[in-house]
């Protein structure tokens, strides 16, 4: 045992939250002896039989004298009653011991402290169980109630650090997460998430009970009843008290949420659909992501970063018909152009992974109603090209430097402000390569130190076209610039060094907005108008790349890959791995949509390395960390070079793949813009070893199609992005025939 936590624990209100966590810390064996204080004799008689307390007791005054140092009493009597418990203890404490306590209302209870001891007394730390049941009393107590719960602790200024310490200890030999939260911070987030909701619960139970026909109404109640109204059977008088010790935090919450029902009231009586929808998809996309975050509590310790790891056997080989998901360019521009569109957008194929996701949630939030995405499929409720709202807060996007950069150009024209952010590694990308030009059409944008994120973006700018010639070959950029040309005054055009994915230019010409193209160059001028449509999104090349690589490599290898666009500013890892021997063939070549698709067939073949010719980096720009693990099986030396764009990607591909590629024995050595592999040739090219995709998508799934190529296992580390991409990408490499374990 590591010791216990405590001396003695006494329990005031032995009911559930008090009995619970007697039962809990007695299980752990964390406490030396717990006691019981209850009013009623008969509750004194039930803890005991239950075990939930070693003695017990009517008079907190009987208890309290044998109490010292290191020892604890936790009130847990309802809100209002907290104050006359107080009051003994402030008579009959001895030094030394600690207080806490379990009310759901923390304001209420440092005034009562206030007005007992004058001040907040050192040894009392307020704190809050997130927990409980719709069960009350004594037999309803649980030694699992805590378990991964959160107990919110409101320690003040002159809290002592030794009793704060004890009873985070408590909490956390029960398995709670502890966390500290401000008084009055605490009494807002929970009249919002907890006590809003019990007055709706009760309120409605109260007014169909009173209705004359409530014997029919709740004969034929339904599962929604059920659930919505579990927590009207709670115990009354704790909610009375809740009520009245956090009156000003909960009418704030219930006019906030009044105002709510009064406008869908409104929208229902005027049978209007948009403003339902808006309001009912946002709520179950919230709702969604809610039921996730839970889902993951239950099995991990902390919700804030949820660790995959890949653990890839070696050998194998791939076969069969796979169609890898839709392509993340495309669902990114059809979500932006959808949403700017005038009529619905149909879009099948969507990729449902998180960067995808990040784009549609921005336009949830700024007002557009979209609904799904359901297998691929999102129908978006075009609002027009000046029809978004601000949106509430900043847009949150991710992983993803497609929806920061694009939306930067986007939003320059708009009427509003709006902050972009993103996750730890787009926070270190470069933003100056959009800002500078949007700043040139007189766009107000502030990034963070160095031009990376935030971006900061000031509504209501007047902007002009420009002509504009991108200094590296960016899609990004490209796209970015023609967004807000959408917005300019006059004509914005681009000129790119070398050919980039078009898919903002045929989106856009889909969508019946006309846009000039000569060479190098795209130009369109403002002020005109989107059409909305249909957009089938063909399965991502980029995704197909690493079972092409796959199929490549491991010997008896066959897939077919369904579906797949094959833009030609997108085909370079076909290019570049037939210049190297891979046998790919094409079938069934048709247009979607304005997008070239193909079937893939791949089939092993021995590679040989090359020189990568430089035209065609920019092609395949984001597949090369699957072409150079072609490249280290490959028979001799591949040499690339024009590609310093890898180094500001979602992590330096070239330094992450040369680290990764070392492990595993393969002779890498990066240069400032490429790198040089000596391939492996026939035989295993790789040895095991643990390697860090610190976070990259596309690095992780590189090294898991190596173990094909490997003699012992690979562990590749902080895998969890590959959602960003590739949803489920284990599972379908696994049904492909690799060897993979995400654990
Ligand atoms: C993308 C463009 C490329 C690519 C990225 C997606 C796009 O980025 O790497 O994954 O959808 O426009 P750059 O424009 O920075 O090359």
């Amino acid at each position: 045992m590591p010791g216990r936590a405590i001396g003695r624990l006494v329990v005031v209100g032995v009911g559930l939250i008090g009995g619970s966590l007697a039962l809990a810390l007695k299980a752990a064996g964390a406490c030396r002896e717990v006691i019981g204080v209850a009013r009623h004799r008969r509750t004194c008689e039930q803890a005991l039989e239950l075990g939930i307390v070693d003695r017990a007791a009517t008079e907190l005054t009987e208890v309290l004298p044998e109490l010292g140092p290191g020892d604890l009493v936790f009130v847990a009597v309802p809100t209002l009653a907290v104050e006359e418990v107080f009051g003994i203890l402030r008579e009959h404490l001895p030094a030394g011991v600690t207080v806490t306590d379990g009310a759901s209302v923390k304001g209420s209870v440092v005034a009562a402290a206030k007005r007992i001891w004058g001040e907040v007394p050192d040894f009392l730390v307020p704190g809050h169980p997130i927990a409980g049941s719709e069960q009350s009393g004594v037999a309803a107590a649980r030694d699992d109630l805590y378990i991964a719960h959160r107990i919110i602790l409101t320690p003040l200024e002159n809290t002592g650090p030794e009793h704060l310490r004890r009873v985070r200890q408590v909490w956390r030999a029960v398995n709670a997460e502890v966390l500290d939260m401000p008084v009055e911070e605490h009494d807002e987030v929970l009249a919002a998430t907890s006590h809003l909701p019990h007055v709706i619960a009760f309120g409605l139970v109260d007014t169909l009970a009173h209705d004359a026909e409530n014997e029919n109404i709740f004969r034929y109640a339904a599962g929604g009843f059920r659930d919505f109204t579990r927590i009207a059977s709670s115990d009354p008088v704790m909610w009375r008290d809740i009520m009245l010790a956090n009156r000003d935090a909960i009418l704030k919450a219930v006019d906030l949420y009044s105002a709510n029902l009064s406008s869908l009231r409104a929208a229902i009586a005027a049978g209007d659909s948009d403003q339902l929808m808006g309001v009912f998809t946002r709520a179950k996309a919230a709702r969604d992501h809610f039921s996730k975050m839970l889902a993951k509590k239950a099995y991990t310790e902390s919700m804030k970063t949820q660790e995959v790891t890949f653990i890839a056997q070696p050998g194998g080989a791939v076969e069969g018909s796979l169609r890898v998901p839709g392509d993340k360019s495309m669902s990114h521009r059809s979500i932006m152009l959808g949403s700017l569109a005038e009529g619905v957008t149909e879009v099948e194929g969507f990729l449902e992974g998180e960067d995808a996701l990040a784009t549609l949630q921005a336009f949830r939030d700024m007002g557009v109603v979209i609904e799904g995405p359901a297998n691929g499929r999102v129908v978006i409720h075009g609002v027009g090209l000046r029809g978004l709202q601000a949106p509430p807060g900043p847009l949150y996007l991710g992983n993803s430097g497609t929806s920061m950069r694009l939306l930067a150009g986007l939003l320059a024209g708009q009427s509003f402000d709006v902050t972009l952010t993103g996750d730890e590694s787009l926070s270190k990308r470069p933003m100056n390569r959009v800002a500078d030009p949007l700043r040139e059409m007189g766009a107000e944008i502030e990034t963070g130190p160095d031009g990376r994120p935030p971006l900061q973006i000031k509504g209501s700018r007047k902007l002009h076209g420009i002509d504009y010639q991108l200094p590296m070959a960016s899609a990004q950029v490209k796209s970015c610039v023609l967004l807000a040309g959408l917005y300019a005054e006059g004509e914005t055009a681009t000129t790119e060094p070398a050919p980039t994915r078009d898919h903002t230019e045929r989106m856009l010409t889909g969508f019946g907005y006309s846009v000039r193209r000569d060479g190098a160059r795209a130009s369109l001028s403002g002020g005109g108008r989107l059409a909305a449509g249909k957009i089938d999104v063909p399965a991502d090349i980029s995704s197909a790349a690493f079972f092409i690589v796959a199929a490549s490599i491991a010997p008896g290898s066959d897939v077919l890959l369904e579906h797949v666009g094959i833009n030609p500013t997108r085909d370079g890892v076909i290019n570049i791995l037939r210049a190297m021997g891979a046998d790919i063939t094409l079938q069934n070549e048709r247009e979607v949509g304005g997008e070239p698709v193909a079937d893939i067939r791949v089939r092993y073949a021995p590679l040989k390395g090359i020189r990568i010719p430089e035209d065609q980096v920019p092609l395949a720009i984001d597949e090369f960390p699957a072409i150079f693990v072609a490249a280290a099986c490959a028979e001799g030396k591949t040499v690339l070079t024009g590609a310093e764009e890898l180094r500001v990607k979602e992590s330096d591909r070239i330094q992450a793949m040369a680290d990764g590629l070392s492990i595993l024995g393969v002779n890498a050595e990066p240069t400032p813009d490429g790198i040089v592999i000596q391939g492996a040739g026939e035989g295993a090219a790789f040895g095991g070893g643990t390697v860090d995709s610190l976070g990259d998508h596309r690095i992780a799934m590189a090294f898991a199609v190596a173990s094909l190529r490997a003699r012992d296992t690979i562990r590749i580390l902080h895998c969890a992005n590959v959602a960003t991409s590739f949803p489920d990408f284990a599972g379908l490499a696994t049904r492909a025939g690799l060897h993979l374990q995400p654990a």
